[in-house]
Order: C-alpha cells, then structure tokens, then sequence
C-alpha cells in the first residue's frame, strides 16, 4: 500500500507529543508492545524495519520492489506534519534495545475527512494480533483528528491484508486500477483489536452492520 507523502520533507516539531494514542498490551506469548506515535529518533529503527523486512512484503507495502528507504523517505516518515501525518509504530525492548515490529500510518486525504493509510509489521511478528491493535490505534486518532474514514489501496494478490481488513471491519468500495482493491472503513465507532482476533460471527456481524456494506 502506498501513502501520497509529501514530496519534500520540512522538520516538524512535536510542540505536545500525543500520549492519549500510547497503547500498551502483551501478546498471547507473554511479549510486550507498546503502540506509540513515532518519534524523529525513531530513523534507525524505522531504518531497520524496512530492511530486515522480507522482499515480499516490502512489494506488498509499497506495491513494487523497494529495497530499502532514502534517508529522504525516512525523514518524511519519522519527521510527520502533525496536522496532515499521524504515523505509529510498534515496538518491544529486550534486553535494553528496543526493536520495531509494525509501522501504521495515514495521511489526511485532498479532501480533508479522509485518511489514507497504510502498515507493516514484521515478518517473524506476523499473526500475534499487532496489525489489528494498530489499526485500532489509527482509527482512533483519525477519529480524534476529526476525520470520517480512513481507506487504503490492496494489492488484489494480498491474502493477508484483505483478511486483516475484513477483521477490522472495512469493506470494499471500488477497483481503482487493475489488480487493486479499495478498503475504506468509517471511524465513527472505535472496535476492540481483542474481540475482534476472537472474533465469533456475532462479533462479525456487529462490525460489518457498524462499519460498513460489504466485507472487504
Ligand atoms: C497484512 C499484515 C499487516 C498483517 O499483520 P499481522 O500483525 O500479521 O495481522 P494480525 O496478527 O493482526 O492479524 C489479524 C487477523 O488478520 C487475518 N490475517 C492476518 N494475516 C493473515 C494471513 N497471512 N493469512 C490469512 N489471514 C491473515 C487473520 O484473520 C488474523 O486473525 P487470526 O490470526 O486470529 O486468524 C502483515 O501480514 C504485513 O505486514 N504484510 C506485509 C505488508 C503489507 O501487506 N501491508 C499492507 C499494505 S496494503
């Protein structure tokens, strides 16, 4: 998926770092993460995200071969514009170093009530639940920002994504462009990353009569 960044970076101060979207949680294992907006010091473990990063989902996150980010890219991914850029990250220490597992981001569309977003996580941290807590994460500071949706474009070959979508309650909307798919989903009503990973068909229902039409 790919976000519409800004071409030229401009270093942004963070006047009030937005504390309220820090989310804290272990995984089923006993692993802890802490969901938080990216900070401009987080360069190198961005850095490192992207290149220990299969080339696989690379492809799938930014819909071609990248192999790894221009300090140019990095700058704009960690430097955000507060009011057009809310990025989040995933992280956990071990022994005193800490790691980035998933990169969650949107930013604010042309049309000023919509989001476009995008993530990653990790290879080896895939399937513990992290993608869906941080696009819990992204809803909710949409929905603080004062958007109205949040919508991404899916590779069509993205098994993964369009299954974590349908989880997370975003449905359909059109093909944009051959071998894409549209995701949108209203952030009016926040979903809890939890029921949701149980997710009965009860819990299904309820999202997909809350968020939208369709399945994604
Ligand atoms: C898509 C991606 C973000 C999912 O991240 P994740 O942290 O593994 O997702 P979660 O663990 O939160 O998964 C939640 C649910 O999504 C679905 N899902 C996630 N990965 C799946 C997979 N490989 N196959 C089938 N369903 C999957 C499942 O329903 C899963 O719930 P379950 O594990 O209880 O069955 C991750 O695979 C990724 O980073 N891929 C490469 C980059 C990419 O494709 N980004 C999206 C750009 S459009």
């Amino acid at each position: 998926m790919q976000t519409s960044l800004p071409q030229t970076p401009t270093r942004f101060a963070i006047c009030r770092y937005p504390t309220t979207l820090i989310d804290i949680w272990r995984s089923p294992r006993g692993e802890p993460f802490v969901l938080r907006p990216i900070l401009p010091q987080d360069k190198p473990l961005l850095q490192d995200f992207y290149a220990s990063m299969s080339p696989r989902s690379r492809r799938l996150r930014f819909h071609g071969a990248v192999n790894g980010l221009s300090q140019s890219a990095l700058t704009t991914m960690s430097e955000v514009d507060p009011d057009k850029h809310l990025a989040l990250v995933v992280t956990f220490v071990s022994e005193g170093t800490e790691t980035l597992v998933a990169d969650a981001r949107y930013v604010v569309d042309e049309t000023g009530s919509g989001g476009e977003f995008a993530i990653a996580v990790s290879d080896v941290w895939q399937r513990r639940g992290i993608a869906l807590r941080a696009i819990a994460g992204l809803c909710k500071a949409a929905k603080l920002q004062g958007l109205d949706w949040l919508w991404g474009d899916v590779l069509e070959d993205n098994v993964a994504m369009l299954a974590l979508m349908h989880r997370a309650g975003f449905y359909r909307s059109a093909m944009t462009e051959a071998g894409i798919v549209r995701v949108e989903r209203s952030v009016a009503q926040a979903f809890s990353p939890e029921r949701a990973r149980r997710g009965g068909p009860l819990v299904m229902l309820g999202q997909w009569l809350l968020a939208g039409r369709s399945y994604a």
